[in-house]
């Protein structure tokens, strides 16, 4: 099953997408995850994406396509995955389509996590994340057992670079004016779904799997 995630920043992509690369035994693949690995490492990746993700502008598409497309010929791919966060623009829609024709698979399902304009920004600046298993957290929707450590592993929660009010404001019109235009592309393409979004996190992991019960 090759499932694309999309939504806007905040919407809940890389929740779900957990739960959905769990239960299907599929990877996560999320390149904002793995542009903040390399952040993290001071790789040239990272150096090159710090300053487009601190100021929540996009990675430039010549080098966001060329990590996703070395990452989709690795063997865990093989049964399927779901991307989450990629494709964000047209062009990096199209270069997928040519991906996957050179790997003989197709995109299954493009379910759209639908939130509200308003319900993004409170989302994203109460997040946290595990510093030693990545697991989300929000201070008041999913607040971990104790406060500022991870419920599933003890580790130290943290709060992402760009999450903060003002970094969010150009992350929701670079969504609106880049990646919004994906909902008509893949409508086209027959393959999308919209899931509501402002449902508990429980609810919306339910309707995904009412949907993806009738996808291949
Ligand atoms: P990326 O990491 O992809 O960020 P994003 O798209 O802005 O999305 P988020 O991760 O912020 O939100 P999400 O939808 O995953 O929400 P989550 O599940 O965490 O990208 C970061 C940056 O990297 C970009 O700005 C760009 O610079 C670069 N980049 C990445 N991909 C790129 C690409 N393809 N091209 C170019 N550049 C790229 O949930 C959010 C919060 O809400 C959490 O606290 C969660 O607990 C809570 N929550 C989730 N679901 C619910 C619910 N149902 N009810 C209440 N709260 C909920
Ligand atoms: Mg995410
Ligand atoms: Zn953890």
């Amino acid at each position: 099953m090759q499932l694309i995630m999309l939504g806007a920043p905040g919407a809940g992509k890389g929740t779900q997408a957990a739960k959905l690369a769990k239960k299907f035994s599929i990877p996560q693949i999320s390149t904002g995850d793995m542009f903040r690995a390399a952040v993290k490492d001071g790789t040239a990746l990272g150096k090159q994406a710090k300053s487009f993700m601190d100021a929540g502008k996009l990675v430039p598409d010549e080098v966001t396509i060329g990590i996703v497309r070395e990452r989709l010929g690795k063997d865990d791919c093989a049964n399927g995955f779901i991307l989450d966060g990629f494709p964000r623009t047209v062009e990096q829609a199209d270069a997928l389509a040519k991906i996957l024709d050179g790997l003989g698979k197709k995109i299954s399902c493009v379910p759209n996590i639908h939130v509200p304009a308003e319900d993004l920004i409170e989302r994203a600046v109460g997040r946290r994340i595990c510093r030693q298993c990545g697991a989300t957290y929000h201070v008041k929707f999913h607040p971990p057992k104790v406060d500022g450590v991870c419920t599933d592993c003890g580790g130290e929660l943290y709060q992402r670079a760009d999450d903060n009010a003002d970094t969010m404001k150009n992350r929701l019109s670079v969504y609106e004016a880049s990646t919004r235009p994906l909902i008509d592309y893949y409508k086209a393409a027959g393959v999308y779904v919209e899931i509501d979004g402002t449902q508990s996190i429980d609810k919306v992991t339910e309707d995904l799997l009412n949907v993806l019960t009738s996808v291949q």
